[in-house]
């Protein structure tokens, strides 16, 4: 009777086997189906029933082995299932590509601009964007009364905190500032580009901004002239803007060039024809140029007399504007990606 009992439990057991994982199954299998097993000791008890119970526990018998026997054989298929699946999986695959950033439109340009001027031979100079009176405009030949040092234009960093009264530490509001720490530190032959960001004290609006960027460059050596100007910024305009581009100088004023010019290309949206864009004149002004004035190169111990060199400067998000069609100058500095990833094939 007893063996009966058993049978009918450990039947119970066996259907209902549960394993976490392949050892546990093994364990379960050991427990109940190897030569100590469980199910094979009841087996062995089956020798010593009466013959006329043989036949039915025999049969019962034969159940429970074959219930473990499958229930364990269904659970080694689920098991070996899922090892096949994760054999699938190629851990050497490189993972799934990141979704890559796109590159600001302001960092396009001045760096094609920066690749124009390498080819010709500029190298790249910076200095800091906080700086004196003396780099930015003294040495500059900025007469002491000039109206870009006034307030409108400059910001003045104030020492202490609170006091009101401008002090000779300012942000700078041109690049030009790197050249006279270029030309005070390096010795001519000088072929510097030097772009970076500058500040003014203008409203915000979709034309102006407190900051901007600039390319500046500047050549100095023995026996450069306007011509040199002229071809350096011609071959520029049609790397820039294709090849036929043309350009024009107007006659204009800065404090540290004479004589001094601003540049038009022929506009590149309707080819020099009209439009609106160039206010149909068939030109758009890009750059401001000339000859670095006497004074300044004397100002930053370069000898007049055996050295001339020229300098222009262009502001870089008004040619991304010429380039990309970017009508408001708030755009650049809104990061807001709807407008950055229109550049992301660039
Ligand atoms: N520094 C001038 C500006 O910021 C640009 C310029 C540079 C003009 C060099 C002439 C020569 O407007």
């Amino acid at each position: 009777m007893a063996l009966r009992d058993n049978i009918q439990s450990l039947l119970g057991q066996v259907s209902e086997l549960k394993a976490n994982n392949a050892e546990e199954l093994e364990a379960l299998r050991i427990k109940y189906l190897s030569k100590k097993g469980e199910i094979t000791a009841l087996f062995n008890e089956f020798r010593n029933v009466p013959n006329e119970e043989k036949r039915e526990l025999g049969q019962m018998l034969n159940q429970l082995r074959q219930t473990a026997e499958g229930r364990i054989n269904e659970l080694k298929e689920q098991f070996e299932a899922k090892k096949a699946e994760a054999d699938k999986l190629d851990l050497t695959r490189t993972p799934d590509p990141i979704a890559l950033g796109t590159r600001h439109p302001l960092s396009l340009v001045r760096e094609e601009i920066e690749d124009i001027f390498s080819r010709i031979g500029f190298t790249i100079a910076q200095g800091p964007e906080v700086e004196d009176d003396k780099h930015v405009y003294g040495m500059l030949n900025f007469a002491p009364e000039h109206p870009a040092r006034d307030m409108q234009d400059t910001f003045f960093v104030e020492k202490e905190m609170g006091v009101q009264k401008p002090t000779d530490v300012l942000l700078r509001s041109h690049t030009s500032s790197v050249q006279t720490r270029v030309m005070t530190s390096q010795k001519p032959p000088i072929r510097v580009l030097c772009p970076g960001r500058v500040y003014r004290n203008e409203a915000i609006s979709a034309r102006a901004h407190c900051f901007f960027h600039q390319v500046e460059g500047l050549y100095i050596d023995k026996n450069v002239s306007f011509a040199d100007l002229r071809e350096a910024l011609l071959y520029f305009s049609k790397e820039m803007f294709g090849p036929e581009t043309k350009i024009r100088l107007r006659p204009s004023y800065f404090p540290f060039t004479e004589p001094s010019a601003e540049m038009d290309i022929s506009c590149n949206i309707c080819g020099g024809t009209g439009c609106s864009f160039c206010k149909g004149t068939g030109w758009v002004e890009i750059l401001g140029c000339g000859m670095v004035d006497p004074n300044v190169l004397e100002a930053c111990g370069i000898d007049s007399k055996e050295y001339s060199g020229y300098a222009f400067g262009m502001g870089v998000e008004r040619i991304t504007n010429l380039k990309y069609r970017v009508k408001d100058l708030r755009l650049f500095s809104e990061n807001d990606v709807r407008f950055l990833r229109q550049f992301e094939s660039c």
